[in-house]
């Protein structure tokens, strides 16, 4: 098994299509930002497989895709998500409006496929309706590897330390795993001690974090790329 049995097997080739003839919404609620460490990160690695946990409407999928599409990169994108949002999308009232329920049940897989069709990435975007323990277990038990892995899914400590540990076996030689949100000290701080424990340095821009070698930090990333190491405890410019 490879990565190009999984998606042989699990996207048959009218996948798009048969969803294509239906109509779905758009929506541009979105919590995506940072695009200039997306492009940076993509232009730099040149992924043919990406594989992003935690997809919500599918905007940093999206931007990624047409990223890929600019710089002439042939990549599939695996989106996992459950697309039923996480516990600060059903508990904060801002938040909670964005599920659009409809019979209880949130309508965001409705959206991320609206808005793929509508951005014209169906065919490099690929949803994988799972939560990220099945889905890891499943890439696993199918040998996928991705280039480059994008972590943004649950914010808990327990959460991103257990997406991290599952998903990180993924990465081909010379992948790289980011993330979001490392503006959130527990959060961060299952990031460094996952760094810590595999020997990486854990580079920060914005609220982006990426898990890097030194070696890495000189053969790829331009001086003017405002990244610091923060080894020693997070830290956020
Ligand atoms: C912050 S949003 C992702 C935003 C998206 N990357 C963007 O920038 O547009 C987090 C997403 O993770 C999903 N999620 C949370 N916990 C998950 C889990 N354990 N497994 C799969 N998806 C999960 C939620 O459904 C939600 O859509």
């Amino acid at each position: 098994m490879s990565t190009s049995d999984f998606f042989d097997n699990f996207f048959a080739a009218d996948f798009w299509t048969a969803i294509k003839r239906r109509s779905f919404p758009t929506d541009q609620h979105s919590m995506f930002g940072d695009e200039e460490t997306f492009k940076l990160v993509i232009e730099r690695f040149r992924p043919s497989t990406i594989i992003e946990v935690g997809s919500w409407k599918g905007h940093s999928a999206n931007f990624m895709a047409d990223v890929c599409k600019r710089g002439g990169i042939q990549a599939r994108i695996l989106c996992i998500d459950t697309f039923l949002g996480a516990v600060e999308h059903w508990h904060l009232p801002d938040a909670r409006p964005q599920l659009f329920r409809d019979f209880g049940r949130p309508t965001i897989f409705e959206r991320f496929l609206g808005n793929t069709i509508a951005r014209g990435n169906d065919g490099i975007i690929f949803p994988l309706t799972l939560d990220s323990t099945n889905a890891a277990a499943l890439l696993t038990l199918w040998q996928v590897k991705a280039d480059l892995i994008y972590v943004d899914a649950a914010h808990d400590a327990a959460s991103v330390k257990a997406d991290l540990t599952r998903f990180h076996p993924l990465l081909s030689d010379n992948g790289v795993m980011f993330g979001d949100d490392c503006q959130f000290e527990p959060l961060a701080g299952a990031v460094h001690a996952f760094a810590e424990d595999h020997n990486f340095h854990v580079f920060v821009s914005s609220r982006k974090w990426m898990l890097v070698t030194p070696g890495m930090i000189a053969s790829l990333f331009a001086p003017s790329f405002a990244m610091r190491v923060s080894r020693e405890g997070w830290v956020h410019p």
